[in-house]
């Protein structure tokens, strides 16, 4: 029960996004992966689901071949898999109980009464009680998130994927979306890949973070790792340092021979 992501190559035209990508994220973990924007994060985590298919290199998820899937299997698996989009992606003409409520009816033993309690738990989960009859406009930009994050859990799904759950929102609500994080983790138990731009966001929710650059992962580590890289680049990324990812791109440090696979070690 694991995402693998296995040498992953993706172009759009000329344009090399992915260029030999290689993670997995073992079982009940969160890992965060974080890039420069434009990186290609988002177009990475659309292979997990299906949205996007890999020139070449495998994705795996529960032991299935993601590409190789037929429909049925596809959509069996996304209910698997929930997926927290970057801009919420919630319809506007439908109250938020009925964005919840939207497919839920597939699930086995699913009644009406069933899913007005299941929505009602998932609201209450992102702590958006008595939110049903509300409209997505009539939400702030944080609680529309939690909204979209309660959408993604209502299935109840072993995996959850974050697409930058905590950009554009005040330091905290970031921390209620990381408390949130956390307690999918305690309470569902899910395994989770969030993406995110804000590393305090990364070190407070996850077991291990990677980070793309240039098609691939430069590096993964758990938090203290990362916060002790050598990396120049890594360091100039998370520190905020652009001086320092310039000195790290010269010294040609940003291509490490690392497959993702396992934790680097720092040389003592
Ligand atoms: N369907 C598509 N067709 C063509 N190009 C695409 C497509 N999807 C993404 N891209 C391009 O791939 C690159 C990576 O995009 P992606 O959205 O993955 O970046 P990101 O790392 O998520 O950035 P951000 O942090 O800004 O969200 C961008 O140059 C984008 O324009
Ligand atoms: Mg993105």
């Amino acid at each position: 029960m694991s995402i693998e992501l296995i040498d992953i190559h993706k172009a759009f035209g000329s344009k090399q996004i992915l260029r030999g990508f290689t993670l997995n994220v073992e079982d009940g973990e969160t890992l965060s992966l974080v890039g420069f924007s434009g990186a290609g994060k988002s177009v990475m985590l659309k292979h997990i689901v299906g949205l996007i298919q890999p020139d070449s290199g495998r994705v795996r998820v529960d032991d299935q071949e993601v590409p190789k899937l037929s429909r049925t299997e596809l959509y069996a698996l996304r209910l698997q898999v929930g997926y927290v989009f970057q801009f919420a992606a919630l319809f506007d003409s439908m109250t938020i109980a009925e964005n919840l409520a939207m497919g839920l009816q597939k699930l086995e033993g699913m009644t009406e009464a069933k899913i007005r309690d299941r929505v009602a738990e998932s609201l209450s989960l992102v702590e958006l009680e008595g939110f049903e009859q509300r409209l997505p406009a009539d939400l702030s930009g944080g609680q529309k998130k939690r909204a979209g994050l309660a959408r993604a859990i209502a299935f109840r799904p072993k995996y959850l994927l974050y697409d930058e759950p905590t950009s554009g929102l005040d330091p905290v609500t970031t921390t209620v979306i990381d408390t949130l994080i956390l307690k999918m983790k305690q309470e569902l138990g899910v395994t989770s890949l969030v993406i995110t731009h804000d590393m305090a966001s990364a070190y407070r929710v996850s077991d291990r973070v990677a980070m793309l650059y240039e098609g691939r992962v430069l590096e993964v580590g758990t938090p203290d790792e990362i916060r002790a890289t050598e990396n120049p680049i890594v360091r100039g990324f998370v520190e905020g340092k652009p001086e320092l990812v310039e000195q790290g791109k010269s010294n040609g440090n940003g291509v490490v021979a690392n497959n993702g696979a396992v934790p680097q070690r720092r040389n003592e």
